[in-house]
C-alpha cells in the first residue's frame, strides 16, 4: 500500500467508498475490503451504514490502530452542539471511541465558518477523531478554512472527466491530501477508448487506469467503491505498473467539467 502523509495523517492512498452499500451488502462487502487487504474506509452519517462498518471492522480481526477510518459529519449539523452530538452518535454506531478522519460533509452557507472549524476542533480535543477535514469546499472558501482549523484534506468529486486544478493547488500548497471521491466516474471509466487503449499494454481496465492516474498524482487519495469482491479487488491492483508522463497527460486532459454529484446545496463550484 502506498501512503499520503498529510499534516501528521498517514492516510492509505487506496481507500474504500461506502456510499449507497447499507445492511448485509455493506457488511459483506467491507469484510471482503478488509480480508482483500483495504486499510480505509469511507463512511459517512447520511449513508445510513456506519453501524454496519463498524460491525464489519469489529468482525474482521482486524486491529483497530490498522485502519484508517474516515466518517462525515452532515451538513445540518454544522452547529457546535449539534455536531458533537452527533459525532458521539456516529461514533456509537460505529462502536468505535475514534475515527481517524471526521470531515464536515458539505460546507454550510448558513452557518458561520469560523463556529463549524471550531466544532471540528473541539472533537479532535475531545479525542473523538485524530484529524479533521472538509469536503466538496471549493478553493476559496477552503483557505478561508484553513485559517480556522488543521484541515488534512479536502474529499471532492475528481476523475479524469472532472479536474480539480484549484483546490489541487491549495491542498499541495498546504501539505494536504486531496481526497478523489467517485474516483472511477460511478463506472463510466469502463467503457472508455482512451482509457482501454492506455491500459491495455499495462494489461489494465479502464478503471484500473483511471484509479493509477489518481494516486499517481502527489497528495491524491481515491476511494472506489464497489459491492463485489473481484471488483475491489480489480481496484486495489494498481501498485503493479506505472504510467508515463504522455499517459498522465493524456489522462489530465479528458475533462469535460461535468459534475455527478451537484445537489442543491452545493456551494458555487471553481
Ligand atoms: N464527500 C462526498 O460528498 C461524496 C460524494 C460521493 C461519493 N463519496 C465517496 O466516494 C465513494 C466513491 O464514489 P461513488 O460511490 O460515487 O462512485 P465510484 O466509486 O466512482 O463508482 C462506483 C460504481 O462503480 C462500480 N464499480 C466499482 N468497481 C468496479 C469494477 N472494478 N468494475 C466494474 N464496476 C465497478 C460499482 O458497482 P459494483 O458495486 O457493481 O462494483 C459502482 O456502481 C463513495 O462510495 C463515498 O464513500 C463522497
Amino acid at each position: 500500500m502506498q501512503y499520503v502523509e498529510a499534516r501528521g495523517a498517514r492516510i492509505p492512498a487506496l481507500g474504500m467508498g461506502t456510499w449507497q452499500l447499507k445492511g448485509t451488502a455493506c457488511r459483506d462487502a467491507v469484510t471482503a475490503a478488509l480480508d482483500l487487504g483495504y486499510r480505509h474506509l469511507d463512511t459517512a452519517q447520511a449513508y445510513e451504514n456506519e453501524a454496519d462498518v463498524g460491525a464489519a471492522l469489529a468482525e474482521s480481526g482486524v486491529a483497530r490502530d490498522d485502519v484508517f477510518v474516515t466518517t462525515k459529519v452532515w451538513y445540518e449539523q454544522a452547529r457546535r452542539d449539534d455536531l458533537l452530538q452527533s459525532v458521539d452518535a456516529s461514533l456509537r454506531r460505529l462502536k468505535l471511541d475514534h475515527v481517524d478522519l471526521l470531515l464536515l460533509h458539505w460546507p454550510n452557507a448558513d452557518v458561520p465558518l469560523d463556529e463549524t472549524m471550531a466544532a471540528l476542533n473541539t472533537a479532535v480535543d475531545r479525542g473523538l477523531t485524530r484529524f479533521v477535514g472538509v469536503s466538496n469546499f471549493p478553493s476559496g472558501m477552503l483557505r478561508n478554512a484553513l485559517e480556522l482549523a488543521p484541515l488534512v484534506c479536502d474529499q471532492v468529486e475528481y476523475h479524469p472527466y472532472l479536474h480539480q486544478d484549484e483546490v489541487a493547488t491549495v491542498c499541495r500548497a498546504r501539505g494536504m491530501a486531496m481526497v478523489a471521491y467517485s474516483p472511477i466516474a460511478q463506472g463510466r471509466v469502463f467503457d472508455d477508448a482512451t482509457l482501454r487503449a492506455i491500459g491495455a499494454p499495462h494489461g489494465k481496465s479502464g478503471g484500473q487506469v483511471a484509479l493509477r492516474w489518481l494516486i499517481q498524482q502527489s497528495g491524491v487519495v481515491a476511494i472506489p467503491r464497489s459491492s463485489k469482491r473481484e471488483h475491489l479487488k480489480a481496484n486495489l491492483d494498481i501498485f503493479d505498473f506505472e504510467l508515463d508522463a504522455a499517459e498522465m497527460r493524456t489522462l489530465g486532459h479528458l475533462g469535460e467539467g461535468r459534475r455527478l454529484i451537484d445537489p442543491d446545496w452545493a456551494p458555487e463550484w471553481d
